[in-house]
């Protein structure tokens, strides 16, 4: 299932991404008695974290049954403002009653490596190690050059096809990324895009509309093998989408 939705604006892109998450929670609460959701960095997700920690979400999300997990992080500590983790733990972790045991944060300030490492074992650990971990929710943003995670354009990461978490070396950065990898994306139940901003239009462009250049457009690599792909997108950023949903 994939589907694309074009909200006017980027408050009723916000609502409605926050809705979207609190009722997939409550669905996998239902079923299996826990959520688990990887989150995505960057700025435009802040918003939606702040909304789920706010009322009415707050009070109507069982948080005690909710397992928060990341699909990339800056190779910086936890402190650091360019820490993924952070700006969650800022705008929603420490504002809800969520179990600390429940959040399972890449740790940045390790050895790149070591970090990689650390997380797979973690993700082994909580979703089994037979098969890939299955995610309920995959929140993933996308840059303008039409990377999603930390996976970007022209990077080794965007090939791995074996290991869940890797270093991933981004020259036009000048750092060292931690991301998951695209098997363990696609294999996850949910994928969310959440893209907002006239400076994401070229790119979802190329990303929906183009010809296939998955090295060049990285974000095109996420297709779920058995699972559902909503791109939850603004009216500035579907700007040059021709094949208007
Ligand atoms: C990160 C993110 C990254 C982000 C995009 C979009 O660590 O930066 O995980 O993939 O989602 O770069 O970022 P913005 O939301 O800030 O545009």
């Amino acid at each position: 299932m994939s589907e694309i939705v074009v909200f006017p604006d980027q408050p009723a892109l916000v609502e409605a991404t926050a809705e979207h998450i609190a009722r997939l929670a409550e669905a996998a609460i239902m079923a299996r008695g826990r959520f688990s959701i990887g989150l995505s960095g960057g700025s435009t997700p802040r918003p939606v974290f702040q909304r789920l920690a706010a009322e009415p979400l707050r009070s109507r999300i069982a948080w005690q049954r909710v397992h928060v997990f990341w699909g990339d992080e800056r190779t910086v500590p936890p402190d650091d403002p360019d820490s993924n983790y952070g700006m969650a733990r800022d705008a929603l972790l420490e504002h809800v009653p969520l179990p600390a045991a429940n959040i399972y944060r890449m740790k940045g300030e390790l050895d790149p490596a070591a970090a990689a490492e650390d997380y797979a074992a973690v993700l082994r650990t909580f979703f089994g190690a037979d098969g890939l971990p299955r995610f309920d929710l995959l929140l993933q943003g996308m840059g303008a050059d039409g990377h999603t995670a930390s996976l970007f354009p022209g990077t080794a990461a965007l090939h791995e096809q074996r290991a869940w978490v890797v270093a991933n070396r981004v020259p036009k950065l000048d750092t060292w990324r931690l991301t998951l990898t695209v098997p363990v994306i696609n294999a996850a139940a949910n994928i969310t895009f959440l893209v907002a901003g006239a400076d994401k239009a070229p790119a979802l462009r190329a990303v929906l509309e183009g010809d296939p250049q998955p090295d060049a457009y990285p974000s095109q690599r996420i297709q779920p093998v058995d699972g559902a792909l909503r791109w939850y997108v603004d009216t500035a950023a579907a700007a040059q989408l021709e094949r208007r949903p």
